[in-house]
Formats: C-alpha cells, structure tokens, sequence
C-alpha cells in the first residue's frame, strides 16, 4: 500500500471532493454537566451541518467545549437536549443495536489521549475495534490491521507495545486503529496537541490526504496553522459557537 507519509512531490495529487449532502447535523444541542457542587453548561444552544467529504476544524479555549461537542457527534455521549441526524435521519430514530453498529462502523475517533491499551502490541490494538465486526473475519482484520498501519509508516512497529513507542508514533497507531475501521467520518480530538511541529505537520498531512480519499474529517486544534489548511474553521467560546 502506499506510504502517505511519504514527501508529497513523490505522491500523484488527488482531486479534492466537494463539500456533498449533509453526514451529520446537530440543532440546538444544549449539553448541562452536573456535579454535587457545581452545574456547567458546556455546549449552548449549538446548530451545526457537518457536509460528507468536508474537512472541518473546531478551535477555542480549554474548557469551551470542544471535546464534548467531539463525543456527541461520535455518538459516545448524548445531549441533555436538541436533536442530532446522521445521513439526514435522526439519531433518536435508530435502535440501540443500530447505533452500537453505526459507532464502531461509520465512525472513527482519535482520543486527545490516544486510549491505546498498553498491554497489547501496536497490531492487537488497531486490530481491536475490528473484534466487533461482524462478518470480519480474523485473516481480514490482521489485513486491515496491517495495511492501516502501512499507511500511517509504522509497518516496523506492529510487534512493539504502545509504552516503546514515540508520542508521535502513538497517535499514528490511534489513527490507524481509526482508519482500520474504514469510517466514513473520522473525529479528531486534536490529534497533534502532543507532537512537535514536523511530526504535527505529518499527521495533518495523513489527514488531508484521507480527506482527499473521501474521509470526512472533523478535527480539534489549537494550531491556528493547521485550521487555516482546512476547508472550513469554526471557533468557539464558552460553550457556544462564536464564527
Ligand atoms: N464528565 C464531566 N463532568 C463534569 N464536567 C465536565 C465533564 N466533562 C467536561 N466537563 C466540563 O465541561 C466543560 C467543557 O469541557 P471539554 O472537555 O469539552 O472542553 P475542551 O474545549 O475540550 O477543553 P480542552 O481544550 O482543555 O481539551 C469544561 O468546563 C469541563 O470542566
Ligand atoms: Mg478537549
């Protein structure tokens, strides 16, 4: 498969898909944290279309809600209110079933932690989402695991343990556990906070060209840079989207 980390002079340029029919819509999603001592209103009234094959970033200050915003839009956390649609259908609509397939399959997360198990190798913990899968088989997902982890140049890592890796090689496992999945959407919770500048500009790059391919991206970070390289930049502020 081919090394997307590669020099990009060495790789043919891929056309870049227009912004398609809406993937994922939120509508006055209101999320309230309540604690014995305090209540914290962490999105506020957020109305958001997320177009398939667009490649969006969301930026602002820690605590203004951005990984929250991330978690819902994912599926692993729900509202106290509004409604989300995934492929123009409510989310309210699915069944729990429905749901758990459509988390593990259309939808791919990269943790501002990475979450990679420590006591599985790199191979076992891309493999691991596929476990899940029904109709994969354990040949098919030891393919996928592999060619996941070709694509973000770690093929020589795949025996290692997450604790001998670099922080830069982590996240490439956390991004090829995603990829291996073959989501249609991938969420990324700044995917490049804990890297230096070269290895942050690598991994943008794995994500333009997974973007290219057709991925929809939605991406957290605080490198104003990597933003503007996007097609579209959203900011919050307090809970709530300010442009
Ligand atoms: N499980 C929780 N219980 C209570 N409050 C929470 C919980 N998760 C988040 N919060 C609060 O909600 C607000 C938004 O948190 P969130 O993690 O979404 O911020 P963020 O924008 O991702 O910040 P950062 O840039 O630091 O990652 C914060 O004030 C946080 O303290
Ligand atoms: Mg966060």
């Amino acid at each position: 498969m081919e090394n997307i980390l590669a020099p990009a002079e060495t790789r043919p340029a891929a056309p870049r898909l227009p912004a398609g029919p809406p993937v994922l819509q939120l509508r006055n999603i209101e999320k309230v944290y309540q604690t014995k001592t305090i209540e914290t209103v962490a999105l506020h009234q957020v109305n958001l279309t997320i177009g398939k094959g667009e490649f969006v970033s969301i930026m602002g200050p820690s605590g203004c809600g951005k990984s929250t915003l991330l978690s819902i839009m994912g599926l692993l956390d729900e509202p106290t209110s509004g409604e989300i649609e995934l492929d123009g259908r409510p989310v309210q609509s699915y069944s729990d079933r429905e749901l758990a397939a459509l988390r593990n399959q259309k939808i791919g997360f990269v943790f501002q932690s990475y979450h990679l198990i420590n006591d599985l190798s790199v191979l076992d913990n891309v493999e691991l989402p596929l476990l899940y899968r029904p109709g994969v088989g354990g040949k098919e997902r030891r393919e996928r695991a592999y060619a996941a982890l070709d694509k973000v140049g770690l093929s020589p890592r795949t025996s290692h343990f997450p604790g001998q890796l670099s922080g830069g090689q982590r996240q490439r496992v956390a991004i090829a556990r995603a990829l291996a999945g073959r989501p249609e959407i991938i969420l990324a919770d700044e995917p490049t906070g804990n890297l230096d500048s070269v290895m942050g500009e690598e991994i943008l790059d794995l994500l333009l060209h997974l973007n290219r391919e057709g991925t929809t991206i939605v991406m957290v970070t605080h490198d104003e840079q990597q933003a503007l390289k996007t097609q579209r930049l959203i900011r919050f502020f307090d809970g709530s989207q300010v442009s």
